[in-house]
């Protein structure tokens, strides 16, 4: 993965068990105790990320600077398996340097490989928006918990159509073919 002209070096791959608690210190420092009532977060609940499609950034030193996870869903009335995307979080000192963007176009290019039909996340459209997520077009798609739904963001993957998603989102266990 190229790194951004400014960016410190970094390296991205696939968490593991032993990145665990740093992940979680970072998600500590980032969100705060807030995290916990996300609607994001009361999906991955139901469930829990797939490791192997969820990633770190670490410096050549082994220390991990940013990570983003990756969980299956799926709606409840349209059925469709995708992934949702989150939490993805940049050490503050080391924000604004093009890890973040990276960590998301891996979790694109993986999710593809993993024949996801789409990648959902509650987030910033005019930070994702180039990256390849719009507003879900047709307002039919719930979350477990309050969302603002310009915020509720999806990327078609493999020429899916996102306006015919509909229903609750929940955690999935069941994979794509
Ligand atoms: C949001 C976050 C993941 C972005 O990662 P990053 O490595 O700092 O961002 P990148 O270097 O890839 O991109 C930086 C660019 O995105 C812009 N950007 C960052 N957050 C943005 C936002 N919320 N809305 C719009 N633009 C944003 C920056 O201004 C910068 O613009 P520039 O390239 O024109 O200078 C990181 O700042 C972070 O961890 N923030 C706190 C946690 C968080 O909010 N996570 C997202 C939850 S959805």
């Amino acid at each position: 993965m190229a790194n951004h002209a400014s960016a410190p070096s970094f390296e991205i791959s696939i968490e593991t068990e032993d990145h665990g608690q740093a992940i979680e210190h970072l998600h500590q420092t980032v969100f705060g105790p807030g995290r916990f009532t996300r609607a994001a977060f009361r999906v991955r609940e139901q469930g829990g990320h797939d490791a192997a499609l969820s990633f770190v950034a670490t410096r050549p030193d082994g220390e991990m600077i940013a990570s983003v996870r990756l969980t299956w869903i799926t709606t409840s009335v349209s059925r469709s398996k995708g992934l949702l995307l989150g939490p993805l979080c940049v050490m503050p000192n080391l924000q604004k340097q093009g890890i973040g963007k990276a960590l998301v176009a891996k979790c694109i290019e993986a999710a593809k490989q993993a024949n996801a039909a789409y990648v959902m996340l509650v987030g910033d459209q005019p930070y994702y928006g180039p990256l390849g997520f719009d507003v879900v077009a047709k307002r039919n798609v719930l979350m477990p918990g309050p969302v603002d739904l310009n915020r509720l963001l999806v990327c078609p993957l493999g020429g899916f159509d996102p306006s015919q998603m509909a229903g609750l989102v929940s955690h999935s266990d069941i994979l794509p073919d």
